[in-house]
């Protein structure tokens, strides 16, 4: 009896205390606003990273589909009885290597097992296209039997190809299969006596993102979709540097006929040493036209970054020198070309031939990654200069270097300066407390001069780096300062954006997922929320006469979007109690009493979504009443909120 009315007593003591405390008051300003927020300005940056594309986005189903991972045709296949690689007569010659399969007649057979990314997805009753390219080589009857074989070795999908021609020719089968499982493998086997050649063997989910053949995998696009992004940088990060200038990603190597792109090694696959890939490669099967396809899916502009002659700096100093820089310059124009040119023109006519005779309508090139020294500008200055003398219209995208400040990063806006590229990209991979002090990292920007892309960014809390709540909130914190410097920073993007649960190289990572499920991170959300009520317009919002950056646990910015009529607010409360705000609106000529919305993030600050338990973190709604004077409002510790209020 003591002990409960104690702590009754206890209680009321804390709530008279929360609702007695002196509310925090903040005022948005509400003078005519000056700025504007980009329409694109959240995104999405894609980086083939912890198996993103091949195993990942890209729906197939096959690695090494082709044989040709360099020195390792036999990666990611099993084989038994006779089996031989051979290059001679090839189908495709940019991908040489074919097998020949010779079935002597013994029992044992002859056929080949490819174990999958970390395995093959497939889910019982659901629908799987597998083609592949054959030839007979022997006379008489020549069948290859298909299977699908689960983990626990039953064969849950089956059937039958006969190949009846001695000239390369496509085969294609339906297999439903009876059974889900995430780890099961496919099987091909020659169970007729004689000999064929076997290439390009490909499965796919019937059911990819918008049903295209070749397509993706249809919960990570989606994930991607439901975000809204305004843009999509693509296709790195490192990757397009390459680990040496060979293996930089060349992106006319990514389009025309899937089968006849050339493999090459993926820029993640020796890199860490605790994770080692080394079965990491990159089909281009998810490649420009893909990408430039989902840009149109998603309503996003697409943001590409070409390898502007340097290998990455982490790696090696390889780079080109004088006129070898040429072709680089002439690959960005044609990929200008390729995007937006007429039919009639040598690359426009290739996007028209697969299938996309309008123009994709592409308004920025990124010219190198994470690049520094002096080379970098000169480099970059060449290709402004052709660019801007043949499409003077595209933005260019120039870099500050891989860190958020320091000697390069300065040198190099000061290059970028000089050169007045029309986006600086800046990255940022740092720790909370560096996302809770830089929220003001923009109120004092120059407003000349080239505008910021923050191409890179991500919490990362120690030891784990987890996808863990609090990453979330101090990103969403910084980014109130973003908004508010919307002026400045036009465009921004979350990295990396996925990662395979087995095979992944970095973290954190925005979408986790394994061979059939996904999962959103806390911080999925957060760009989520920014991403639907970006507002059209900033409005002024302060506290004691200060920007809202940090003062009490609190961070806050303040958007009107003319187009929905609604005032947005973006409020983070980082403090351990709840926060009373008294917003000061001064709205005016509006009725007295309006209804609105909050939506708020908050969970345990370690709490991070899992593939078993994917909605631990996730926005709850609430509705608000405010008034045309103001808004009172309990803002819960440890929470990112935002509020939208019709206008
Ligand atoms: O996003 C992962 C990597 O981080 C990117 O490839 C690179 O640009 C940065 O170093």
């Amino acid at each position: 009896m003591k002990l409960s009315s104690t702590i009754i007593l206890c209680f009321l003591f804390c709530a008279f205390i929360a609702f007695s405390q002196e509310p925090i008051k903040i005022t948005v300003e509400n003078q005519k606003p000056e700025v504007t927020v980009a329409s694109n300005m959240y995104g999405i940056f894609f980086e083939d990273i912890n198996f993103a594309a091949d195993g990942g986005l890209y729906a197939e189903l096959v690695k090494n589909r082709s044989f040709d991972f360099p020195n390792s045709p036999f990666m990611g296949w099993t084989s038994y009885g006779k089996v031989e690689v051979k290059t001679d007569g090839a189908p495709f010659p940019r991908n040489p290597h074919y097998l020949r399969l010779n079935n002597p007649g013994l029992l044992t057979g002859t056929g080949i097992i490819n174990e999958g990314f970390r395995g093959i997805g497939v889910v019982k009753d659901a629908k799987y296209n597998l083609s592949l390219y054959a030839r007979k080589i022997s006379a008489g009857e020549v069948k290859l039997k298909t299977e699908i074989i689960s983990a626990a070795g039953e064969i849950i999908a089956k059937g039958e190809i006969e190949v009846t021609s001695s000239d390369w020719k496509k085969y294609k089968i339906e297999f439903q299969t009876k059974e889900t499982c995430s780890h099961s493998k496919l099987r091909i086997d020659l169970v007729t006596k004689g000999e064929v050649d076997v290439e390009h063997i490909s499965m796919f989910p019937a059911d990819t993102w918008k049903g295209r053949e070749n397509g993706m995998r249809k919960d990570l696009a989606q994930a991607l979709s439901d975000l809204k992004p305004g843009v999509f940088r693509f296709p790195g990060g490192c990757i397009i540097e390459g680990n040496n200038l060979e293996t930089r990603y060349q992106w006319k190597n990514s389009v025309g006929p899937v089968e006849n792109r050339p493999v090459n090694e993926n820029r993640w696959n020796y890199v860490f040493q605790h994770r080692f890939t080394p079965d990491y490669f990159q089909s281009y099967g998810l490649g420009f036209f893909e990408y430039f396809q989902l840009c149109e899916d998603f309503g996003a502009d697409a943001l590409p970054v070409v390898s502007c002659g340097m290998a990455c700096q982490f790696v090696t100093e390889e780079c080109v020198h004088g006129e070898d820089l040429e072709p680089f310059i002439q690959d960005a124009l044609d990929l200008i070309e390729f995007a937006n040119g007429p039919v009639t023109s040598t690359w426009g006519k290739v996007r028209a031939e697969m299938g996309h005779p309008a123009p994709f309508g592409m308004k920025y090139i990124g010219i190198g990654n994470e690049q520094w020294g002096e080379v970098f500008p000169k480099h970059l200055e060449a290709f402004q200069k052709a660019i801007k003398a043949k499409y003077p219209e595209i933005q260019i995208i120039g870099s500050s270097g891989p860190y958020a400040e320091g000697e390069q990063f300065d040198y190099l806006w000061g290059e970028m300066k000089k050169l007045n590229v029309e986006l600086v990209d800046e990255h940022y991979y740092k720790d909370p407390k560096w996302f809770l002090e830089n929220a003001g990292r923009y109120d004092n920007y120059s407003r000349k001069g080239p505008k910021v892309f923050a191409g890179e960014y991500a919490c990362h809390v120690q030891p784990e780096k987890k996808n863990s709540f609090y990453s979330a909130l101090c990103e969403a914190a910084f980014l109130t300062g973003i908004e508010r410097n919307a002026d400045v920073v036009r465009l921004a993007t979350y990295a990396p954006l996925f990662a395979h649960v087995d095979a992944w190289q970095w973290k954190p990572d925005m979408i986790w997922f394994d061979n059939l499920r996904s999962v959103k991170s806390a911080n999925w959300y957060v760009q989520k929320l920014y991403a639907h009520y970006p507002g059209t317009h900033v409005q002024k919002v302060k506290m004691n006469g200060e920007n809202v950056t940090g003062q009490q646990g609190i961070y806050a910015s303040v958007a009107t979007d003319e187009n929905k009529k609604q005032l947005v607010i973006k409020i983070v409360n980082t403090g351990k109690s709840k926060k009373n705000i008294l917003f000061n609106l001064n709205l005016k000529g509006l009725p007295n009493e309006l209804k609105g919305k909050k939506i708020t993030l908050k969970a345990g600050l370690d709490d991070e979504n899992t593939l078993d338990e994917p909605f631990l973190v996730q926005p709850s709604e609430s509705e608000v009443l405010f008034f045309s004077s103001g808004l009172n409002i309990s803002i819960a510790p440890e929470s990112f909120n935002v509020l939208v209020l019709g206008l």
